[in-house]
């Protein structure tokens, strides 16, 4: 169903002072636009209370007026929209996309530049962008600085990462606005990135919480062909204005008219739930343009993958070091006896996946390069289709297909992005003739070409570029270390996921802070779903490579409650095989757990604390819960609703045990079994840094 309605149209040439209202289709959210002495200012309120105060818009152009003042209001349409669409894969089956429209022509007079400035008030929130028409007096620009205001309310708590043009793999910090700068230092010296941009600049997604009661999440929708955005903070004032990732010579982007700008986002709500339920940014995005999409799948994947992590074998082949790959003849080389890609023990993996039903095995080290991935000049390092000596390729998929299961494929790029763009046809290829239909990538260390940043808009037309070119091959891409997602995979659904922030990997390299899962999903998950790795039941990492004293800061029955609270269509078990066959009980949830979803019910959360998800898998009348929580634990009382009246069910209770602490007593949990209606209520205790996770899967009576 598609209704739009032209409510409004005139015409106001001449004018210096007017304004414009709308609000959303309840009614709750408010927002005012005007120029004010030339400056085109924006307002909102939700429910009579202060989202973002007066606030400037516009962008500094390099060599060129700004576009920031001497504006008159030439025209404004309101419209409004209402249509449902299905995701391919999601939370949801299907998704009601309800907004109202302002469009706002800036004119400015004395350039006779024109800009049109486009609002969407949801329900959930604003959306709203920068569009440079076609037009005799603009054509190529190039930004200096995009110049975005959102002014708050106040001394807002916010969750946040420092602004750096190269990675989100940082642990949140949680602090009042006015505790930034203070924190800033401490916050950047574990990753120790150079490209931080002020003591003040932050990433988005920003989450964001009032004293009383709203929240606030800040972030974009469709980047495409522009750099990604980042907010930096007046701390006097709690003013947030847009700063974009720069290129090598500082520029921020290079434009020609017609084009526009990634839709900046605004979700609001005075409940917390409210903003993990928000589709807002899903919405802002096109529809697939896909006709076919039947090869897009969600997987459930194993892979060698954590032993590298953890350090007990290697990605690489043998010792050597620095070698250039094109002259070095690897079967005359001699193995380091540490190479987990060999054929052998890949072969292990698949068996282990067929026997418990999962999808799919990702192998990382297969390929030449290794040695010297982070090489000096690094832009020759890998071919993407050359297999070390023990691993062969056609055997492996010849085994895997025989057992009815998929091989991911592992690209890493080192950064070196024109080596990745020569060679990826030809990698895709190989792909399709060995009976790989994804592709795991990677990003890892400086970007080339030199000074070129992982965020900026040439990188962001990379990804964009090896994700539309990976549909041809019907290829579904799970990209790591690229650019915050924006819910691209509306119009893209071969995006199947992206790392784009601290995953569990760094429970290998120190630990991530137990409050961590609490505040993904209010953050990093906004833009898309995350491929997390969830699943680690040896949470003593140095049982795995006694060398390795890092822990997971997660009990094991928080590690199941992970499937289900983070969302994500690609869902790795992330552990051993023979971990897993330790606590094989517990890992029947990961068998049995959904990835793909007709309903999802976020029952209580708050950033920071605590999150309880409940999900209804795809196609059935099966329910999935999850709960993570911080280094307090919770309790949750959880009424089971939202189960069909009349109906009965098998529950399956994954939780921690009385005495279960994430530091001392991880691996503690218990199994309850019960019949369950939608009259019961789970009183169910997280352990510090625990969690649960529950099954309910509906008895069809016998006939
Ligand atoms: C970092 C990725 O996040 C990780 O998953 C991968 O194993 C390594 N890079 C090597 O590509
Ligand atoms: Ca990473």
């Amino acid at each position: 169903m598609k209704k739009i309605l032209l409510l409004l149209a005139f015409f106001s040439k001449g004018l210096l002072l007017m304004a414009t209202e709308i609000k959303s289709p309840n009614g709750e959210l408010v927002l005012n636009v005007m120029v004010k002495e030339g400056a085109p200012v924006y307002w909102l309120t939700y429910k009579n209370k202060p989202v973002i105060k007066e606030s400037r818009l516009g962008l500094q152009l390099k060599n060129d007026q700004s576009l920031m003042e001497g504006f008159v209001i030439s025209n404004s349409f309101i419209t409004s929209f209402d249509e449902t669409w299905q995701p391919v894969w999601g939370e949801v089956k299907s998704i009601r996309n309800n907004y109202n429209e302002l469009a706002v022509t800036l004119t400015q007079t004395a350039t006779q530049r024109s800009i049109i400035v486009r609002f969407k008030l949801f329900n959930d929130g604003l959306g709203f962008r920068y569009e440079f028409p076609l037009q005799e007096k603009l054509n190529y620009f190039i930004i200096k600085e995009e110049k975005t205001q959102f002014a708050l309310a106040g001394d807002l708590k916010a969750f946040w990462l420092p602004g750096d043009f190269d990675t989100e793999e940082y642990s949140t910090v949680t602090s009042k606005l006015s505790e930034v700068r203070g924190k800033m230092k401490a916050a950047i010296t574990p990753n120790s990135s150079q490209t931080t941009f002020s003591e003040t600049g932050l990433q988005t997604p920003l989450m964001l919480k009032s004293d009383d009661g709203l929240y606030i999440n800040i972030h974009e929708a469709a980047l495409l062909n522009y750099s990604a955005l980042s907010l930096n903070l007046d701390d006097k004032n709690f003013i947030l204005e847009s700063f974009l990732t720069p290129d090598a010579i500082g520029d921020k982007g290079y434009l020609q008219t017609p084009c526009q700008s990634p839709w900046r986002t605004i979700v609001v709500s005075d409940k917390a739930t409210d903003i993990l339920e928000s589709k807002l940014i899903l919405n802002l995005n096109e529809p697939t343009k896909f006709t076919d999409v039947s090869w897009i799948k969600p997987v459930k994947y194993v892979g060698v993958w954590w032993e590298m992590i953890t350090g007990r074998s290697t990605w690489a082949y043998n010792n050597l070091g620095s070698v250039k790959i094109d002259q070095l003849d690897y079967s005359k080389t001699t193995p380091n006896g540490k190479h987990g890609a060999n054929t052998a023990h890949v072969k292990e993996y698949i068996d282990f996946a067929a026997l418990h039903g999962l999808d799919a095995v990702l192998v990382e080290g297969w390929n030449i390069g290794w040695e010297d991935w982070f090489g000096k000049w690094k832009d020759n390092v890998f071919d993407f289709v050359t297999p070390y000596p023990d691993f062969d390729v056609q055997e492996i998929h010849r085994y895997a297909a025989s057992k009815g299961i998929k091989m991911i494929m592992h690209h890493e790029t080192s950064g070196a992005v024109p080596n990745y763009e020569r060679r990826m046809d030809t990698a895709y290829r190989f792909m399709v003739n060995n009976g790989y239909n994804a592709v795991k990538s990677g990003y890892v260390g400086d970007i080339l070409p030199r000074g070129e940043h992982h965020y900026g808009q040439f990188m962001v037309n990379h990804y964009n570029h090896a994700i539309t070119n990976a549909a041809g091959y019907k290829i579904m891409v799970n990209a790591h270390e690229a650019v915050h997602p924006t819910g691209l995979s509306r119009t893209y659904p071969n995006l199947i996921a992206n790392e784009a922030a601290r995953g569990t990997e760094y429970e290998a390299f120190g630990g991530s802070n137990p409050d961590h899962t609490t505040i993904l999903p209010f953050t990093r998950l906004m833009g898309g779903p995350m491929d997390y790795t969830p699943g680690i039941f040896e949470t003593h990492v140095s049982k795995i490579n006694p060398d390795n004293h890092s822990f997971v800061h997660s009990t094991l029955a928080r590690q199941l409650g992970l499937y289900v609270t983070m969302y994500s269509p690609l869902q790795m078990a992330a552990d051993l095989p023979e971990n897993y066959n330790r606590f094989l009980d517990a890992f029947q949830f990961i068998k049995d757990v959904a990835i793909d979803w007709d309903d999802t019910k976020v029952l209580e959360a708050e950033p920071g604390d605590y999150i309880t998800t409940a999900r209804k898998a795809k196609g059935t009348n099966n329910w999935f819960i999850g709960n993570t929580s911080d280094e307090n634990g919770h309790q949750s009382n959880i009424k089971l609703s939202f189960l069909d009246t009349g109906k009965k069910y098998n529950a399956v209770i994954y939780a921690d045990a009385a005495d279960a602490h994430y530091q001392t007593n991880p691996q503690a949990y218990t199994i309850k079994k019960m019949v369950v209606t939608n009259k019961s209520v789970l009183s169910l205790k997280a352990a510090p840094g625990g969690g649960f996770a529950v099954s309910i899967i509906e008895i069809i009576p016998a006939k």
